[in-house]
């Protein structure tokens, strides 16, 4: 039987209830295939500093080395919480950000997806959604400002400056001009490459290797749009779109941006995929405010497995399952509170009896 050893990750705040209904599909799609999915907990984020004085402590590091793939949960606290823990401890910076540098996980995958029967969700009118929106945004996840050296401190005037510099070198944007031409190819053939190189240096040198390695790949139309201006037609004309790339910071903005045109940044899962490893994650934060209540969508984490199925364990039929089964859910008019409007007539359902909706709904696929 083919075992998968995969590192469960759940994090802060909302992170454990909508992992646990992430469990619930894991274990079932392994049923489902003969699989044996080793599913193992790892310590990481706030809650792993105050339990181990270490929010990615090195217990979690070798279980994520050792791991065939790895499923995180959000992390992070309310901005008070957070001055609990050093600044370099803290969730995003200690655990996160190591996270991503380990294991190079350069290439991230942040579908934006909504089809026509759930454009009640987002907050755009039905003649802007059209036939729904799909499109994915490729975001480099290691380099540029993120990464980059930092420092801070008092100048010669006396005053208090900082200093961050955004770094890209050639092979580092020709490696996720790769993926996004790639991904082109086996969508509609056309990228938009997202840059600001009327003013930033890094974008002038990025819109060149993207055409460099764009030579290659003369069947897809490339599109070279400035990030502001990508900005208001992800609002004007999303369906535009259809496979984006852009460096680190632009794409952090941008794909929230893309959870903020479907109604909520709980439809918004991702794949973090490096050279030997890849890990799994919803795109959105640990939600503080609602922790706890039960009331937390679980679709941005099991959409997370539907990628990992697909990506890390080559399940494409089985992840399209997964989707599918969360797609019919929905369309039965079922909610959970995080995601519906006041007044709004759907089935309000908790996180669990989402979990197992999606559960039984995939059972009959
Ligand atoms: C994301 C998050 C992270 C990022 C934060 C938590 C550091 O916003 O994955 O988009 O900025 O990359
Ligand atoms: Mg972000």
């Amino acid at each position: 039987m083919t075992k998968h050893k995969i590192a469960l990750l759940d994090g802060d705040g909302i992170g454990p209830e909508i992992m646990a209904e992430a469990v619930k599909i894991l274990e079932l799609v392994a049923s489902r295939n003969k699989l044996e999915f080793d599913l193992v907990h790892g310590a990481f984020g706030a809650s792993a500093y105050f339990e181990h004085g270490h929010s990615f402590p090195d217990a979690t590091k070798q279980l994520c080395d050792e791991a065939d793939a790895i499923l995180k949960g959000p992390i992070g606290l309310s901005h008070e919480e957070s001055k609990k823990i050093p600044v370099d401890m803290q969730p995003e910076r200690g655990a996160l950000l190591p996270l991503r540098r380990r294991y190079n996980t350069f290439a991230n995958f942040r579908p934006v997806f909504l089809p026509k029967g759930l454009a009640h969700f987002s907050p755009l009118k039905p003649e802007i959604i059209g036939d729904g929106i799909d499109f994915i945004i490729i975001r480099e996840l290691v380099g540029g400002l993120y990464f980059g050296a930092k420092e801070a401190g008092i100048n010669s005037d006396g005053k208090r400056y900082v200093k961050e510099s955004l770094e890209y070198d050639e092979d580092q944007i020709k490696r996720i001009a790769r993926v996004a031409f790639d991904t082109a190819m086996k969508r509609k053939k056309v990228l938009h490459n997202i840059h600001k190189s009327n003013v930033l240096k890094s974008s002038v040198l990025w819109n060149e290797i993207m055409e460099e390695v764009g030579a290659n790949y003369p069947e897809v139309e490339v599109k070279h749009i400035l990030v502001d201006a990508a900005a208001t037609y992800l609002c004007l004309n999303p369906g535009q779109f259809d496979v984006m790339v852009m460096e680190n910071m632009f794409g952090d903005i941008l794909s929230d941006q893309g959870g903020g045109i479907l109604g909520s940044l709980g439809l918004m899962p991702s794949a973090c995929i490096g050279p030997d490893k890849a890990y799994y994650e919803p795109s959105h934060g640990s939600a503080p405010d609602i922790a706890g209540k039960n009331i937390a969508n679980p679709y941005s984490m099991i959409g997370s497995v539907a990628m990992m199925l697909e990506m890390s364990f080559g399940l494409v039929q089985e992840s399209r399952n997964v989707w599918h089964a969360m797609q019919s859910v929905f369309a039965q008019g079922y909610s959970t509170p995080d995601l519906s409007r006041p007044g709004s007539d759907l089935k309000m359902i908790d996180t669990q009896a989402f979990g197992d909706l999606v559960a039984s709904e995939l059972q009959k696929l």
